[in-house]
C-alpha cells in the first residue's frame, strides 16, 4: 500500500497532485523573480534534492524496499520524515512556524471552484505571512514554495504536526544582506597575497547554521579533497556516508553519484564542468543542464579558486535513467510501474567507505 492509499487526500492535496515535475518546474521559474537574492539559490537547491519525480516513483512503486535498492539509494530522501529539518539552509526557514500555520490554514480552507494558479496561491499566502511578520513578501516566497512541496510529498496530516524554527540564534539574527555579502567574501590571502599562485587557502562553509562548519583547502583543488583533511568531528557517527570529511564520498571519480553538493554561494569560483561530471550528474538524476557552473555539482569533480558556500544533501542514489524509463514508460501508455536497470550494479553494495 503506497503511503497517499492510508488516507483520503484533502480537496488541496488533490490539487496538488494534479502539479508534476514540469508544472512545478515552470511555477518554479515564475516565482523566482519574487524570491530575494538570500534565497534565489537555496530555493532551486532544495527542490533538487527532493525531486518531485522520485517521490512519485516511490508512491507508485509496488515495493518501495527493492526500488530503493534498484536506485542505490543511501541516506534518507523521504520529505515526510524531514519536514521541519530539509529546509534549514533557506534564509526563510527562519519564518517557517508562520509559513507551515499559513499553508495549513490555505489548504484547509481550500475551495477548489476557486483555485488560481499555483504560483498565485504561492504569493498569496507568502505575502500574508510578510504582512503579519512585518518583513519583506520576497524574504518568504521562496520557503512558501518548499512549504507547498512539502505537503504534496508528505501530506496534510504529517505536514500540520511540524512546524518549528531550527536555526542557531546568532544566525538567526543575521540580515540577508550580512548572509550575501559572508557568501561572497573570499579569504585574505595576507599582505603579499597578490603575489601567491598555488598556495592559496579558501575557507568552505558547508552549513551556515553553525559557525564551525569549514574547513580549509588549497587553491584549484576539489571540495571532496579539501574535505577529507577535516577531522574536527566523528563523520561516520553524523552520517554513515561520510567516510572522511564532512561531504560523503565514495569513488572520487564521479562514478558512484555519492558526493552531489548545492552551491548556496560561490558557484562561480568553481571549475567549469567538465564532460564526464555533466554526463554522469544527468545519469545520476539530480540535476540536466549544459550550464557550466550550475548550482549542483559532484564535489569530487569541482575544483575551487576561492571561498564557497555549499550545502550537503541527506541522500544519494543514481537514478536518472529509472526516471526517464519509467516517464517513457507511461507516455507510451504502458502498465509497467518498475523498469528495472542497474540491477548488475557493482556499487549495490551496503557499505561504500573503504
Ligand atoms: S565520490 Fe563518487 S562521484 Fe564523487
Amino acid at each position: 500500500m503506497t503511503t497517499t492509499e492510508t488516507s483520503a487526500k484533502t480537496p488541496f492535496e488533490n490539487f496538488l497532485s494534479e502539479h508534476g515535475e514540469e508544472a512545478w518546474s515552470a511555477t518554479i521559474t515564475t516565482l523566482l523573480r519574487s524570491i530575494h537574492d538570500v534565497d534565489k539559490n537555496a530555493t532551486q537547491i532544495w527542490f533538487y534534492f527532493f525531486p518531485l519525480s522520485l517521490f512519485d516513483a516511490f508512491e507508485h512503486a509496488d515495493e518501495p524496499e527493492p526500488l530503493a535498492q534498484q536506485l542505490l539509494l543511501r541516506g534518507n530522501c523521504h520529505l515526510k520524515d524531514q519536514i521541519d529539518t530539509s529546509h534549514t539552509f533557506l534564509y526563510g526557514h527562519r519564518y517557517w512556524p508562520e509559513v507551515n500555520s499559513a499553508v495549513t490554514n490555505h489548504a484547509t480552507n481550500f475551495n477548489p471552484s476557486e483555485a488560481r494558479a499555483l504560483s498565485d496561491q504561492i504569493l498569496s499566502v507568502a505575502q500574508e505571512v510578510a504582512w503579519k511578520l512585518k518583513v519583506d513578501p520576497s524574504l518568504v516566497v521562496g520557503i512558501t514554495a518548499v512549504a507547498f512541496m512539502t505537503m504534496q510529498q508528505a501530506g496534510l496530516v504529517a505536514f500540520q504536526a511540524q512546524g518549528k524554527m531550527l536555526l542557531d540564534k546568532k544566525h538567526a539574527r543575521k540580515s540577508p544582506d550580512q548572509v550575501l555579502s559572508e557568501r561572497a567574501k573570499d579569504d585574505s590571502q595576507g599582505l603579499l597575497g597578490f603575489l601567491k599562485t598555488i598556495d592559496k587557502k579558501w575557507t568552505i562553509t558547508y552549513d551556515e547554521n553553525d559557525a564551525a562548519a569549514k574547513y580549509r583547502m588549497n587553491n584549484i583543488q576539489d571540495l571532496a579533497w579539501g574535505a577529507a583533511s577535516d577531522q574536527s568531528r566523528n563523520w561516520r557517527e553524523i552520517d554513515p556516508r561520510r567516510c572522511e570529511g564532512p561531504i560523503p564520498v565514495e569513488c572520487r571519480s564521479a562514478s558512484c553519484g555519492t558526493c552531489w553538493v548545492g552551491i548556496l554561494g560561490g558557484a562561480e569560483k568553481l571549475s567549469d564542468v567538465a564532460a564526464r561530471e555533466g554526463k554522469k550528474i544527468k545519469e545520476f538524476g539530480y540535476i540536466d543542464t549544459a550550464e557550466p557552473k550550475p548550482l549542483i555539482r559532484l564535489a569530487c569533480q569541482a575544483q575551487t579558486h576561492g571561498a564557497v558556500s555549499i550545502v550537503i544533501p541527506p541522500w544519494n542514489g543514481v537514478f536518472g535513467k529509472y526516471l526517464r524509463s519509467l516517464k517513457q514508460t507511461q507516455a507510451e501508455g504502458f502498465d509497467s510501474k518498475t523498469p528495472v536497470v542497474n540491477k548488475q550494479n557493482p556499487l549495490a553494495s551496503n557499505d561504500h567507505c573503504n
